[in-house]
Order: C-alpha cells, then sequence, then structure tokens
C-alpha cells in the first residue's frame, strides 16, 4: 500500500489543480442534502468535498495521499467550510455504522467496499458513485480492468436501495465531456 500511497503523493506534488466536481453531484445538484455529514472517499484534492461543504454539509474528506489531504485542509480552512481530513488506507479503514447521510465515491473502485458503504450511510441517506467503465471508448482513465465498471455493476453495489439517478456514457467519446467513459448512480438507503 506504500507503493500507492507514494504514487499519489508524487502525483499530487507535481499538480494541484483541482478538476471539476464528479458529474453526479452536479447533474444532480437538486436532490442533494444541503444539511448533515457527507463522506468523500479517495477524495484527493477534494474538489467534491469542497462542492458538498459549500452546499452546506459537514464533510469527512479521507485519503492515503497525505500532500492531496493537506491540500483540501488548507482550502477548506481558508474558504472556512467545514471539512474533516483524514490520511487514511480506506481498505483497511473502518467505517462507523449508520453515520452519513451521503457518501460518495468517485474515480475510485475497491470492491471490497460497497457493504461497508451501504452500512455506515444511514437510513435514508445517499450513497453515490461515479467512475469509468470497462466499456468505455475513450483514451481516458485506467486501463487495468480491476479498477473498471462492468455493465450494471453499479448497482450491484446497492442491493434493495431506490435508485434516484443512473446514467453510462461508456460510449460517449467527447473528450470535453466530465461524464464521458463513466457511469453513476445515486441510490437511497432504505429506512427500516
Ligand atoms: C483518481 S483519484 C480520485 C480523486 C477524487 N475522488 C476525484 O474524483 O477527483 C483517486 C484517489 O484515490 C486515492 N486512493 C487510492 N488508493 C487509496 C486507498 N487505499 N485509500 C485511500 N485513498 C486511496 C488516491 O490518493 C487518489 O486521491
Amino acid at each position: 500500500m506504500n507503493k500507492v500511497r507514494d504514487k499519489w503523493n508524487r502525483i499530487y506534488s507535481k499538480n494541484r489543480l483541482p478538476g471539476l466536481p464528479a458529474a453526479v453531484l452536479t447533474d444532480n445538484d437538486n436532490i442533494l442534502p444541503t444539511k448533515g455529514i457527507a463522506l468523500d472517499l479517495a477524495c484527493g484534492l477534494g474538489t467534491n468535498s469542497l462542492f458538498l461543504a459549500t452546499r452546506g454539509l459537514e464533510v469527512h474528506a479521507w485519503d492515503i495521499s497525505k500532500v492531496a489531504v493537506n491540500d483540501l485542509a488548507g482550502q477548506a480552512g481558508s474558504l472556512g467550510l467545514n471539512i474533516q481530513t483524514r490520511v487514511v488506507n480506506i481498505t483497511a479503514a473502518v467505517l462507523p455504522a449508520e453515520s452519513y447521510d451521503l457518501v460518495l465515491t468517485s474515480h475510485y473502485l475497491d470492491r471490497s467496499l460497497p457493504p461497508a458503504i451501504l452500512d455506515a450511510t444511514r437510513p435514508g441517506g445517499l450513497i453515490c458513485y461515479q467512475t469509468f467503465t470497462a466499456e468505455k471508448q475513450i483514451n481516458k482513465g485506467p486501463s487495468n480492468p480491476e479498477f473498471l465498471l462492468q455493465p450494471n455493476e453499479l448497482q450491484s453495489f446497492v442491493p434493495d436501495c431506490e435508485i434516484l439517478a443512473f446514467k453510462d456514457e461508456s460510449h460517449n467519446v467527447n473528450r470535453d465531456d466530465p461524464l464521458a467513459g463513466r457511469a453513476f448512480i445515486i441510490a437511497r438507503k432504505p429506512i427500516g
């Protein structure tokens, strides 16, 4: 895991330009909560955390890269946003049960996580995923199939949940489209 950490620290040391917030958030702004606690897993430089915190959520932002997390903590501090950062290897972390109103995983795929994410979400809370698909037609994102979504795999991450939004843009080849080659889902955990 040190290799992964070092790789991402190197990447963020060279490039600290945050991208745009993920389309799973910006396209579905109208159904996202404006209060409560959000968990941004593998937050990177935290564009999504900043988006959610600006909407009024307290955000817990976790990533293995100290460089990225320190950068985000600095930004949150200077903007006066409520973002609690944590440098952590998510694969080995314990997610607290029923603690979050929204859990976001954007451009990070660890297939051991979905049950823990479901458990960490409060009843009625939202689970948001977005990442690249195995069927993508653009030369962007990972090439290792381990990190690419299979068709309809996102639905399997949120069993028994209500699907509020789903989009699969695997065949979109517009490099300027932030969703090209990716899929997203937003699901609501059942109450009771
Ligand atoms: C492609 S970036 C995505 C960043 C952000 N979520 C986004 O959508 O812009 C992947 C992130 O996963 C983080 N990461 C990779 N393996 C991790 C692990 N085991 N635990 C925590 N973070 C990890 C990296 O440091 C990196 O910030």
